[in-house]
């Protein structure tokens, strides 16, 4: 489906189309520096998150206007547990908030939302939240937005594994018959097209286990803004770099 492109500031892609502008499919986003961003203003880290939000609905905003097809966002890694117990409940309580509240305009602009991770850690009403925003919005198709919730890339890797090792003890499956497309329909981004783009805010330059599976071929883009700062421009910007690369996957290229 062809995408009206509505942001005066990816407008230069308007006349082309899709396959022209080498848009990537499924752009996934590392938003990482929420704590950066309120330390430099003297606030608590709480406040850094908070802003984030607004940064998130930008984001959302932006892939729907460049057309991309899906956008998966690290929301909380199995890793970030280990922060202060209430910095961990002040996540819960913002994406619980962000889901209720944004959720009639996500439907409203055609938003399948989905949620990657192992979501019985979370809390019920975060649940709740998850599976209302997944069943009203199942039917929509102009933009796959998937957040990673309590979501490792090894933990997604192991879980695969320990399932098909069951199918194996139960004499469903042989051994041999596990190949890397039989693993690679049991992870939890399946239902979404293979990975093009990771883009990474904050400057670091690490995957922080997130879709290890998926990133093999994905081109990789660091930004140095913090995340709270995140705009359109900066989702252009990322596209307009990943637009300049020559994707080999092993081969020679041109
Ligand atoms: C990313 O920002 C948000 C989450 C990991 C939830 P951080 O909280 O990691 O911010 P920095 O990296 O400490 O600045
Ligand atoms: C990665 O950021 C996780 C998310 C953005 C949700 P972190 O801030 O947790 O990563 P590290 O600790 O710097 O590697
Ligand atoms: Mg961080």
């Amino acid at each position: 489906m062809r995408v009206e492109i509505l942001n005066p500031e990816v407008q230069g892609l308007a006349s082309l189309s899709r396959a022209e502008r080498q848009l990537p499919r499924h752009v996934a986003i590392i938003m990482d520096g929420n704590g950066r961003w309120a330390r430099q203003r003297g606030h608590p880290r709480s406040f850094g998150h908070e802003a984030g939000v607004a940064a998130v609905r930008r984001a959302i905003r932006a892939a729907l206007d460049i057309g991309v097809e899906a956008l998966t966002l690290f929301a909380f890694s199995t890793e970030n547990w280990r922060r202060p117990a209430g910095e961990v409940e002040f996540l819960w309580h913002l994406l619980q908030r962000h889901l209720q509240d944004d959720l009639p305009e996500l439907h409203a602009l055609g938003v399948r939302v989905m949620i990657l991770g192992e979501r019985q850690d979370l809390p019920q009403a975060v649940q709740r939240a998850i599976a209302a925003a997944e069943e009203v919005t199942a039917g929509n198709d102009r933009l796959f937005c998937a957040f990673a919730v309590n979501y490792g890339g090894r933990r997604d890797i192991t879980r695969v594994a320990r399932e098909l090792a069951e199918e194996v003890r139960r004499g469903r499956l042989r051994p041999e018959d596990i190949s890397e497309d039989l693993l690679e329909k049991r992870l939890a981004t399946a239902p979404l097209p293979s990975l093009d783009l990771l883009i990474r805010t904050g400057g670091e330059m690490r995957v922080s286990n997130f879709l290890l599976w998926e990133l093999a071929y994905a081109e990789f883009v660091s930004l140095p803004v913090l995340w709270p700062d995140f705009e359109a421009g900066h989702m252009s910007q990322a596209i307009q770099e990943y637009q300049k690369r020559h994707r080999r996957f092993g081969g020679v290229g041109p």
